[in-house]
This record gives structure tokens, sequence and C-alpha cells, in this order.
């Protein structure tokens, strides 16, 4: 991404000499007053922009449309996502989801509203395709955050969603070609030897700001593929999947949510950046700090882990960046220059990743 020179020398400065360029926004406001600090940054960048991960990059086109035509930048998000997670052949979101190991599809996700400062989340919920939608039904109609398991899918029922079979029969192959493997003992005939059995942590984040410097978050997945029932990872966690701030900013992640839990990675990124760290250098300290509170077992010997874990972060002036462990990472940008892939900022060359244990 391209960054205003003056202010990322501005803002490493800031950073380097550990000051804090902390505005709090006044309630209702988009640009919010600074009370006690700097003023908030001009909005010398293009404003609107959406990011994702770059299975987004339809959803940040279309957010991005609605956003232009005066839409809440929340409602413009989760329909962004809401066209993943209702599309089968993404395996990672939704139907169509990888299911756990019994073969049961569980959906997490989480969502935040900036201007009014409201989150909702949902986890393990079954049997409803667009989760994302029932998490912000929690935060539109409940005093709640997070509701989980058959307490969320029967709120989701009575807000009228519809239930239906979120495994599709691609995924159910993939499960049963799993399975199969397990165990060569039992009584499950393995199938053809060249299948490579899919493993996902696959996930959709997408963040916005507005024209008038509002922002808004929101994490979808299917979480992670064979998981065993009830594991939920870092998407439903507000947070760690996701997080805005509307003086600062939002982030999100996709990849091994169990790794991202530990740091609450999209919270830390959007503090960083409100210690004046534009995006790109506030999303490398997290990936850093990530590292640092890995467990052995998941770094080979040079400490490069085995895992993938991807960080995006959108500042309230419009500067974005993404970042993840292992050179090749992109993600999906939508601004006034169109909708397109860039190519995420890392830490490591990928001929450093090790061969997945
Ligand atoms: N980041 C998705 C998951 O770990 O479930």
């Amino acid at each position: 991404m391209s960054i205003d020179r003056r202010e990322f020398l501005r803002t490493s400065a800031a950073a380097a000499a550990g000051l804090s360029l902390t505005s709090v926004a006044a309630p209702g406001t988009a640009e919010g007053a600074a009370v006690g600090e700097p003023a908030p940054l001009k909005a010398s960048l293009a404003r609107p922009v959406v990011i994702a991960s770059d299975n987004g990059l339809r959803g940040v086109a279309k957010a991005y449309e609605m956003i232009g035509k005066g839409s809440d930048p929340l409602d413009a998000i989760v329909a962004g996502v809401n066209i993943q997670e209702l599309d089968p052949e993404d395996q990672s979101v939704g139907l169509g989801g990888l299911p756990n190991e019994e073969g049961v599809v569980q959906l997490d996700a989480s969502c935040m509203h900036g201007p009014t400062r409201r989150a909702g989340a949902v986890a393990s919920l079954e049997g409803i395709a667009t989760p994302s939608l029932v998490a912000k039904a929690v935060m539109d109609y409940t005093d709640h955050i997070l509701l989980v398991g058959p307490g969320a899918k029967k709120f989701a029922l009575n807000m009228g969603f519809k239930e239906q079979n979120l495994l599709t029969e691609k995924s159910r192959q993939d499960w049963l070609r799993w399975k199969a493997r397990l165990n060569a003992n039992d009584n499950w005939l393995d199938h053809d030897d060249d299948i490579k059995i899919k493993f996902s942590t696959g996930t959709i984040n997408m963040n916005a700001v507005t024209a008038t410097g509002d922002v808004a978050s929101v994490t979808t997945t299917s979480g992670l593929a064979w998981k065993l029932p009830g594991r939920v990872g870092d998407s439903p966690i507000v947070g760690a999947g996701q997080y805005c701030d509307n003086s600062v900013g939002a982030a999100g992640s996709t990849g091994r949510g169990e790794a991202n839990i530990k740091v609450c990675g999209a919270f830390l990124a959007v503090e960083f950046m409100r210690q004046g760290m534009a995006p790109e250098q506030a999303l490398m300290k997290v990936m850093e700090r990530v590292i640092a509170m890995t467990e052995k077992r998941l770094l080979n010997d040079r400490g490069r882990p085995y895992f993938d874990l991807h960080f995006y972060a959108l500042a309230k002036d419009g500067r974005y960046s993404s970042a993840t462990a292992y050179q090749g990472g992109q993600f999906a940008v939508a601004s006034d220059k169109g909708a397109r892939l860039e190519d995420s900022v890392y830490l490591f060359k990928s001929e450093e990743r090790p061969a997945r244990r």
C-alpha cells in the first residue's frame, strides 16, 4: 500500500519515542475531538476504504459500493462477507464450510460498530448460513455480546433466520476422506491415495472506514477443519478475530485462531495504531508478538511457525495494511482506485516456511 511518507515518518518517530497519539472520539461523532492529546490525523488519504482477507474481493467491492451510497459501514461489510458465507464453494465460511470431526458444520462470527461502540458474536452455531448476521442481531437486539451453541441457534431461529443443511456434498466427501485416513485399522476404507486431505483455518475478515471516518469490523468462519466439536477459534472473540475503535481504526485476522487468541491480535493492532504506529508497523509488531507467545512444538528450530496467521488493519484516516508470517500473502482492498488484491507485508521469506507437520 502507499503510505504518505511524511505521515509514516511522523508516526514512526512517535512510536519509536514511545509517544502516545491517543485521541478520544466524542460520543456520536465520526472524527471525534481530541481530549488532551494531539489532534486526530487529518483525512488526507482517500476514504472510504474497505479491506478484507483475499477471499473478500467481491465482498469489498460490494461494501465499498454500499458505503458510497450512504450505507452504515457495518451493514456494508456484513453484506460483503455474506457473499462468502452463502457461497458453497468457499469451504472456510458459512454454507459449505468444512465440518468438525463428527461431520457437523459449526460456525463462528463477531462484529463491531465503531460509531455506537457496540459488538455482537456467535460461536458454535449450527444450521444457519450467515453467522455474521446473527452476530449483528445479537448486537442490535440484546444486552449480550456472545451467544454460543444451541442458545445461539435458538436465538437465530427466534429472529427469523432459516435453518438449512450447511454440509455440502463436496465438504462431506472431504470429511469422509479425512476420516478414512485417521486410522489404518479402522472400518473405513481408504479412498484414492492421491487425494490431498484439505486442512483449513480459512475465514473472512472485513473492515471499513467511511468518508467521514466511521469504522466497523466483522469476521466469520467455519473454523478449523475437523476440529473437536465445540472448538471455538479467534473469529467470535471480540479483540482477537476483529476489533474496532471509532477514534483509531479497525483490525482483524484469519488463520490459526489458537495463535491469535493468546495475543488478542485485533485489539493489540488497534492499540498499536492508537500509540501512533502506521497499520503496517502495528501488524508487524503483532506478528512478532504472536511468535514470541507460540509454544515450542509449533516452531521449528529456527523459531519459524508451522502455521499460518494473517492480520489486517485499517486506520481511521484510510491507511491500511495486512501482515503475515511468510511472504506470499495477499488481501483485498476497495478504494477510489477500485477493488483489487494487494501484497501483504511479512516477517519471513517464503523459503523459510517449514513443511507443515
Ligand atoms: N481464524 C479462524 C479459526 O481459527 O477458527
